[in-house]
């Protein structure tokens, strides 16, 4: 199992990766081959020689998502801290903090090189979340809130604090309130879907952040909203990141259909990191990107 690292070259590396997300949002080309960092249609983003092990498992890590560069379509991440026995948070909503300072700190750079963050109603009611990158060098990306029915208080952080753009998604039923609480920019309108158990079509709402300019998107949570990306198939990969703790009957994480028989369970490919004393499992629940046109 490779170890993430948080000093030596892997300040310098991060510097390199935002620039990245910084190119790919401008449209810019990605970087020349004499630089540090080269990169190929073919293979994506390669480590020149000279960094150091803790640098190269870092880039092996967040290859997945530099490699999104030049790719018009969006695409997406989601990660859950969980407990051994499968639990984001205790059954009152406390998940301060399941994972230890490095899960913390991966957390804000998936914030930094993702253009959105996306969480459901529920996370925004029970903690209140700024969804910054305070802990790591980086932008803020814009903050997206899963709230159909308009339940999350209009004082929440992520509409008040006015530390990066915030987009409520609710049901059109409600466009118009949502609309005179955050005005009409920062609402998107969509219906809720029967087939879909009366809840939000995900592609839909990707579609809609696409449609405002944001290709890479974050899930932070929780684990209903998680769950919901990879049923509907809207999730490429997942960091579900395992802490050495038992909550017991709490917040559940990943919930998806169930197997009848093993044959039937979904077994994505997966990679595995230590961060601290956690263990983060890499799903790729999608097909490799496609290939990058000039
Ligand atoms: N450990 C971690 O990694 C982590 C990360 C984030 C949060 N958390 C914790 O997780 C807990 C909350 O998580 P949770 O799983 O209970 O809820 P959640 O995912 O935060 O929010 C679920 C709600 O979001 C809305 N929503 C999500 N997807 C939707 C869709 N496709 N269509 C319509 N509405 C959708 C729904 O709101 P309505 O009910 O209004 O329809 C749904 O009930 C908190 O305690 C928080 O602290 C932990």
């Amino acid at each position: 199992m490779n170890a993430i690292p948080v000093k030596g070259d892997v300040a310098a590396l991060w510097q390199w990766c935002l620039d990245i997300a910084r190119r790919r949002r401008q449209g810019l080309r990605p970087v020349d081959a004499d630089l540090p960092l080269s990169w190929s249609r073919a293979q994506g983003y390669a480590l020149q020689h000279g960094w150091d092990d803790e640098a190269r498992t870092l880039f092996a890590l967040f290859k997945p998502l530099l490699d999104r560069h030049g790719d018009d379509a969006a695409w997406t991440i989601g990660q859950l801290g969980q407990s051994l026995d499968g639990c984001i948070a205790t059954h009152r909503g406390d998940s301060c903090f399941v994972n230890g300072p490095e899960g913390l700190v991966h957390l804000h750079r998936l914030r930094a090189l993702c253009d959105a963050v996306i969480v459901g109603a529920s996370t925004v009611c029970l903690d209140n979340p700024q969804l910054t990158t305070r802990r790591v060098p980086g932008d803020n990306p814009t903050r997206v809130v899963l709230d159909p029915s308009l339940r999350v208080p209009a004082g929440a952080r992520v509409f008040t604090d006015g530390q990066a753009p915030t987009l409520l998604v609710c049901d059109v039923a409600h466009r118009a309130r949502a609309e005179l609480r955050l005005g009409a920019a920062h609402v998107v309108a969509l219906p809720r879907h029967a087939a879909l158990g009366h809840r939000l079509s995900l592609a839909e709402v990707v579609g809609a952040l696409r449609a405002r300019g944001l290709r890479l998107l974050f899930v932070e949570g929780g684990g209903v909203t998680v769950s919901a990306f990879v049923q509907q198939h809207c999730l490429d990969r997942l960091h579900l990141i395992v802490a050495p703790v038992v909550i017991g009957a709490g917040h559940p994480g990943l919930q998806v259909r169930r197997s009848d028989a093993m044959g039937d369970a979904l077994r994505p490919p997966a990679r595995t990191f230590a961060l601290g004393g956690d263990v983060l499992w890499d799903l790729a629940l999608s097909k490799p990107p496609r290939p990058v046109s000039d």
